[in-house]
């Protein structure tokens, strides 16, 4: 035993000794041996136990794009030289995902301790290839064991605002993949677009789908651009859509905002609002494309006071919503918005004040909670969860709720407090929205929100015991897209910001240093060139 320490020791040297060993997010355990192996055409890929399919698939789909060729598989057979071993490895104590890879001179071997494990040991084996396109493709002799720090790593994409064509979304879909990021918030209905067909409705789309203008700049804006802008996903689409993240060990969490931001379903179903009479508020200021009559898709950015209308007829459209919903997402959570919903229209509405005494209820806020609580208790009787943004505190949580804490962590602290799971999202770390330099070539919402700031983010807020902390269950960043308009920009804002998220949500918090994070981020720039995406630069702090 003493003799095969020793031959260890002298066979592996500890990581910073190797500078070309830049793995994103830091793994727990990183030992760097001397030499290096070789993957070839003629390598083959080992899948040691039944299953593991779509790890091999992704790993080939990768060499294939950048490098230009496939492995043959091997199912079952006796990993021979020249192999890469893809099977199960108990590794006790660790948190579901958590993965071996050992790199050798006759090949490598991937030990997931479950099926998601295997796939982020192929994540790692995809950062020790070298970024320049080649046939043969040396990498260095490494041992690792790793295991991430939080079970939920998200990312959200805003649809609503900007509509993302499937191929789009498929390609965030990887990016997410890339850096062990397991759910993809997709928020698929807004004020400027409801973006999912729901079978039974089918004017949501059909009218929600489309806005006839969009404000130029700044809210309320130099102009409107006069141009229909459409869009939304079929339920096929989003079935293809649903697999293609499962396949990449990514649950899809649908978001179907209630109360607020609803003035695309109301423009489609008018008697959703208190006063279906009325027309859409058009803000101060705002230039109008089309007409002014009616119910409309916003065309602006903002917060709009025409909401759902607590009544029965709403319900009854927000259920059968829901129902075809929960067909289409096998994601336990379902999240139903709950952040800026004005209470003016309650406030003015008879039938909400009648409702407000007949129900016994404090105010406007006790009215959001009994909204929320109706959908909660549809949704928990179809076996879901739901998760709200944190002002579905206010009037009191919803009894199985988890919190998405985005007005800083203050939600998320009295959330976790109350013994409700929740999900980090602060706009001070994670919205990538925000300007990631002092002085962006375009338009950004605002805020500055720079990659270091970002990676210094921890989700575990210091005023909480170790026993509350359990209640976060992990962070996630949101991308809004009032000035994202296309897949370029969102690549810009979302490089290099998210591999440092990446690394918040993987690694342990002693382990992370800001140095030797840049030092590893310039290896990935480098592949960020192989995949020919567009990235922020790392300046300005
Ligand atoms: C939000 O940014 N309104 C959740």
């Amino acid at each position: 035993m003493k003799k095969l320490l020793a031959i260890m020791s002298a066979a592996f040297v500890t990581a910073s000794a190797m500078a070309q060993v830049n793995i994103i997010p830091k793994p727990a355990s990183l030992q760097v041996g001397n030499g290096t192996f070789t993957i070839t055409p003629s390598t083959k890929i080992s899948l040691s136990t039944a299953g593991l399919n779509r790890q091999a698939a992704f790993f080939n789909d990768y060499l294939q794009k950048f490098y230009g060729f496939k492995l043959p598989l091997a199912q079952g057979s006796k990993a021979g030289k020249n192999s890469i071993v893809l099977g199960y490895n108990k590794l006790n104590g660790s948190k579901p995902g958590a993965y071996s890879l050992e790199v050798n001179n006759h090949g490598v071997t991937i030990g997931g301790d479950n099926a998601a494990g295997v796939f982020y040991g192929i994540q790692t084996l995809i950062q020790l290839l070298p970024a320049q396109p080649s046939k043969e493709l040396a990498i260095q002799q490494v041992s690792i064991v790793d295991s991430p720090r939080f079970a939920y790593r998200g990312m959200m994409l805003d649809v609503g605002r900007h509509f993302f064509p499937v191929k789009d979304v498929k390609k965030f879909i990887d990016f997410l993949a890339l850096h062990k990021i397991n759910n993809f918030h997709w928020h698929l209905t807004e004020d400027q677009g409801w973006r999912i067909e729901i079978k039974k409705y089918p004017k949501l789309t059909q009218v929600g789908g489309c806005r006839n203008g969009t404000i130029i700049g700044h809210h309320p804006g130099t102009g409107n651009d006069d141009t229909k802008d459409c869009g939304y996903y079929t339920q096929a689409q989003v079935k293809e859509i649903v697999k293609y993240a499962a396949d990449r060990f990514i649950t899809v969490i649908p978001e179907i905002e209630l109360p607020g931001h609803s003035s695309a379903a109301i423009a489609a179903y008018p008697k959703l609002s208190c006063f279906p009479d009325e027309p859409t508020e058009i803000a101060k200021g705002v230039t109008w494309a089309g007409p002014k009559t009616g119910k409309q898709v916003q065309q602006s950015w903002g917060v709009y006071s025409d909401v759902y209308c607590p009544s029965e007829y709403t319900f009854k459209f927000l259920q059968d919503v829901m129902d075809e919903v929960v067909q289409l997402f096998p994601s336990k959570y379902i999240h139903i918005g709950g952040d800026e919903c004005p209470k003016d229209a309650w406030k003015k509405s008879e039938f909400c004040q009648k409702l407000i005494k007949d129900k016994n209820l404090k105010d406007e806020h006790g009215l959001q909670s009994y909204f929320i609580g109706r959908i909660e208790k549809y949704l928990n009787s179809k076996g879901r969860n739901i998760i709200g943004w944190d002002e579905i505190l206010e009037g009191g949580l919803a009894p199985n709720a988890t919190v998405m804490s985005w007005r800083g962590e203050q939600g998320g602290i009295e959330a976790a407090r109350q013994k409700h799971k929740v999900i980090m999202t602060p706009t001070t770390y994670v919205y990538f929205d925000y300007a990631q330099k002092k002085n962006e070539d375009s338009l950004v919402i605002g805020g500055y929100l720079p990659l270091k700031t970002v990676y210094n983010y921890n989700p575990l807020p210091a005023e909480l015991t170790p026993e509350e902390q359990q209640y976060i269950i992990g962070a996630q960043a949101n991308v809004w897209t009032e000035y994202i308009a296309n897949a370029g920009k969102l690549q810009y804002m979302i490089f290099p910001r998210m591999t440092a998220l990446s690394e918040v949500l993987w690694s342990k918090q002693d382990d992370k240093n800001y140095e030797d994070f840049k030092t590893r981020l310039a290896e990935q720039f480098k592949r960020y060139d192989l995949w020919k995406v567009k990235y922020g630069q790392i300046g300005d702090e």
